[in-house]
Formats: C-alpha cells, structure tokens, sequence
C-alpha cells in the first residue's frame, strides 16, 4: 500500500484512509436523491400514486367486484355464497351493510347478537342456518317481522349473507333463542 492520506486518527492501531469516493457510488448516491423527491412527491405530496397497502385494497376490491358479477349472472348456490363468504373484501362490504344504524344492526344490533330481530351469532336458526337460508331470509323477508331486501339488489344481498356468515357460530351473548329455533351447523 502507497502512502495514502489518513484521517488523523487511530484506535488499536488502525487508521482510516481518506480516499475520494468512487464515480459511480456518488452517481448511485446523488441518483438515489433525486428519485427520492419525485417519489415524496409523487406518493406524498401530490398523491398522484397509490402506496402498495392502498394499491392491495384496490386489487382486493376489483377480485370482489369481478367475483360479485359472475355470482350475481350465475345461479346462486349454497357453494357460490360460501365463496363469496372466504372473500374479506366481500364480506367487508356486508359489514357496512350490516352495521348501517338503518339497516340490519337497527334490529339485529351492529354486532348480530339481536334486538327486536334474534341473536345471529348463534348455532340455532327459525328459517334455517344454510347460506341459502340466510340468502332467502335476507331477500325476501320472514313473517315475524324481518324485512325483504331484495329490492337492494342482488350483490347487496349476497353481501350481507356472506357477512352474517362471518358471524354464524361466533356465539355472542344477547338476545335469547327464540322458541321455535332449532340447531343447526
Ligand atoms: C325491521 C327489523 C329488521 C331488520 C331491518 C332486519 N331484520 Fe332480520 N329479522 C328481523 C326479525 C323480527 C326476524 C325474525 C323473523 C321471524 O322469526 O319470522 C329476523 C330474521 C332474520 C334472519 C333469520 C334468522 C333465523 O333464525 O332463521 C336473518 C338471517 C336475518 N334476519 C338477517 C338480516 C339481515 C342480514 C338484515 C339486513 C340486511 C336484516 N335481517 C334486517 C328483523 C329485522
């Protein structure tokens, strides 16, 4: 090694060169600062780009979108609805539903577990705890009371199903069974 410059100090014995950096570190260097402006200002400032977490619930809500369609063309099916229930984007949206203060959680509570409609949390059903059952119920009505919805369409009713499926079996305490209930898986 030639007589280099050093920076003048020493620990244990070692000393520290004072070398010039090479060309293409600094280029890497002055390079990686100037992409960083148009990135902040890009994804920050402006917003004119979406972040990878916003980017991922966009894809999410286009697969729902896409799945929602081909259900709502298709015959709809014990296994479509529980397809539709394994989808958090879907099932995110019959959360909305569900807990709109007008919709399902004025009778149900936002949290299913029942007011003046029963307790949805639980293993026992009137009408029946198959997705289809759940389907029919939230379309067309019951007599005791629960309202049709299918004038909301009908992704807005496979939405709410997939949600009330999400909740099946999670057993909250509320609102007793109602008489005629029976188990059911
Ligand atoms: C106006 C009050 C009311 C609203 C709003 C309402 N329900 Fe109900 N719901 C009831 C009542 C009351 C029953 C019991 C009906 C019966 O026993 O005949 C019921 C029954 C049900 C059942 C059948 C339960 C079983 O044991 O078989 C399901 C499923 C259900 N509701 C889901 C929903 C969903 C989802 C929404 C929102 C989209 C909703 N309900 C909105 C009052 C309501």
């Amino acid at each position: 090694m030639s007589a280099e410059a050093t920076r003048g100090h020493a620990f244990d014995g070692i000393e520290e060169f004072d070398n010039r950096l090479p060309n293409w570190w600094l280029w890497t260097f002055y390079l990686a600062c100037i992409f960083s402006v148009f990135y902040w200002i890009h994804y920050h400032t402006i917003g004119s780009g979406a972040l990878p977490g916003a980017e991922y619930q966009a894809e999410q809500r286009e697969a729902a979108a896409r799945l929602e369609a081909a259900a709502a063309n298709s015959p709809i099916t014990e296994a479509s609805l529980q397809e539709l229930a394994k989808n958090p984007a879907v099932v995110e949206e019959g959360r909305k539903i569900f807990q709109d203060p007008a919709k399902c959680a004025l009778c149900h509570k936002p949290d299913g577990s029942g007011n003046i409609g029963p307790n949805l949390t639980d293993d026992l059903w009137v009408y029946g705890g198959k997705a289809m059952d759940i389907y029919t119920s939230i379309a067309k009505g019951r007599p005791g009371g629960m309202l049709p919805h299918e004038m909301y369409g009908v992704t807005f009713v496979q939405r709410a199903t997939a949600y009330v499926l999400s909740i099946k079996n999670t057993n909250l305490p509320g609102k007793a069974p109602e008489p005629n209930a029976k188990k059911e898986q």
